[in-house]
């Protein structure tokens, strides 16, 4: 087998916060290959941000990795130094996060914040980093690029500044873009054009996507492959059309069950009743089991790994009952 392009082996977090110890990440591990469309999804707090910033070498100061792996392209990145992590990081990947918009620079120009890469990072003269950025600006989708390269951020609309994103994260040529929540600020139009973009890139160029949303819809239109996530860990990971077929987690099925039709035109946001646990606690037993309408006195004692069942895994002692769930989820809670 080849090696992959990001391997995450057993990725540890934890969080310095003023209640006190948070582990927000216990024990992630996945592989991140060309092509991919990987969607990751979970509740607010459930640590999708923090898992995407500890690959990237993007977590706040009171934030480390405590223990675990990462490799890109077969190079543990722990050994290196920072400027050699980060050369090899955004060869591998680019990246767009929720506030992309907010973090485009108002005093300098979209096409010079476009090529500074090109120019500055990858070496290219002032008139090829141009030309670079008049490509990219043509390939997100961004008509009449000569004309717009010398505007500012703020006389473009909200749909524009969002593909500027875009083509300043593909600007290193990766090979996998991270996209965390991209179009959540965007309304529904302009949101599904930004997948659209992301779908035919994907195509095109063979790139690598991983999709953070709370949308599940939307992991039904662009992923292959989802990982759910709960209180820092994956509870089930397979293939998108099984998994939304067939969940062989409790959390996943509620998820499910709570979610609109991936139709409807407006997606709101799921919600199950109570709360996932305070990880500044040590877990005992599932994390997910007080909410759980599969849930035993087994489940409360002991935290279940995540396990392969056929093509999928699922991280719950009762998932080889999934097919009878539907009839004994009365107490799911799910609004
Ligand atoms: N800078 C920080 N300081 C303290 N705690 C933090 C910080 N950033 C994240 N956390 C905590 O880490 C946990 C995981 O947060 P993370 O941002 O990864 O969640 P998320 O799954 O991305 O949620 P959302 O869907 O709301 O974006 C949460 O409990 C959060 O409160
Ligand atoms: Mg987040």
């Amino acid at each position: 087998m080849s090696t992959p392009l990001i391997s995450v082996q057993d990725l540890n977090v934890e969080i310095k916060t003023n209640r006190g110890l948070l582990k927000a990440i216990r024990g992630v591990s996945f592989d991140i290959n060309g092509g991919d469309s990987i969607g990751i999804v979970g509740e607010s707090g459930s640590g999708k941000s923090i898992t995407l910033k500890a690959i990237l070498g993007l977590l706040p100061n009171n934030a480390h990795v405590s223990s675990g792996k990462i490799f890109v392209a077969g190079t543990d990145i722990s050994t290196l130094d920072k400027k050699a992590r980060r050369a090899l990081l955004s060869e591998t990947a680019g990246m767009i996060f929720q506030d992309a918009i907010a973090a485009l620079n108002p005093v300098i120009t979209v096409g010079d914040q476009i090529a500074e890469v090109p120019r500055f990072r990858l070496g290219q003269s002032k008139s090829e980093s141009r030309q670079t950025a008049l490509k990219l600006m043509e390939q997100v989708g961004i008509s009449d690029a000569e004309s717009r390269f010398g505007l500012y951020p703020h006389q473009l609309s909200g749909g524009l500044r969002q593909r500027i994103a875009i083509a300043i994260a593909l600007s290193g040529s990766p090979k996998i873009l991270f996209c965390d929540e991209p179009t959540t600020a965007l309304d529904v139009t302009i949101q599904a054009q930004v997948l659209r973009l992301l779908l035919e890139l994907r195509k095109n160029s063979g790139l690598g996507i991983v999709f953070v949303t709370h949308d599940l819809a939307v992991v039904n239109e662009i992923c292959d492959s989802i990982k759910v996530m709960y209180a820092g860990r994956f509870v089930e990971a397979g293939n998108v059309h099984t998994t939304f077929s067939t969940p062989t987690h409790p959390y996943t099925y509620s998820l499910l069950k709570a979610a609109p039709d991936p139709d409807e035109a407006v997606h709101r946001l799921f919600s199950i009743s109570g709360e996932a646990p305070n990880l500044t606690a040590p877990v005992v037993g599932c994390p997910f089991a007080p909410r759980c309408f599969a849930a035993d006195d087994h489940c409360l004692t002991a935290e279940p790994a995540l396990l392969s069942i056929a093509t999928s895994a699922s991280a719950c002692f009762k998932s080889s009952g999934h097919d009878t769930w539907a009839a004994s989820d009365s107490k799911s809670g799910v609004k």
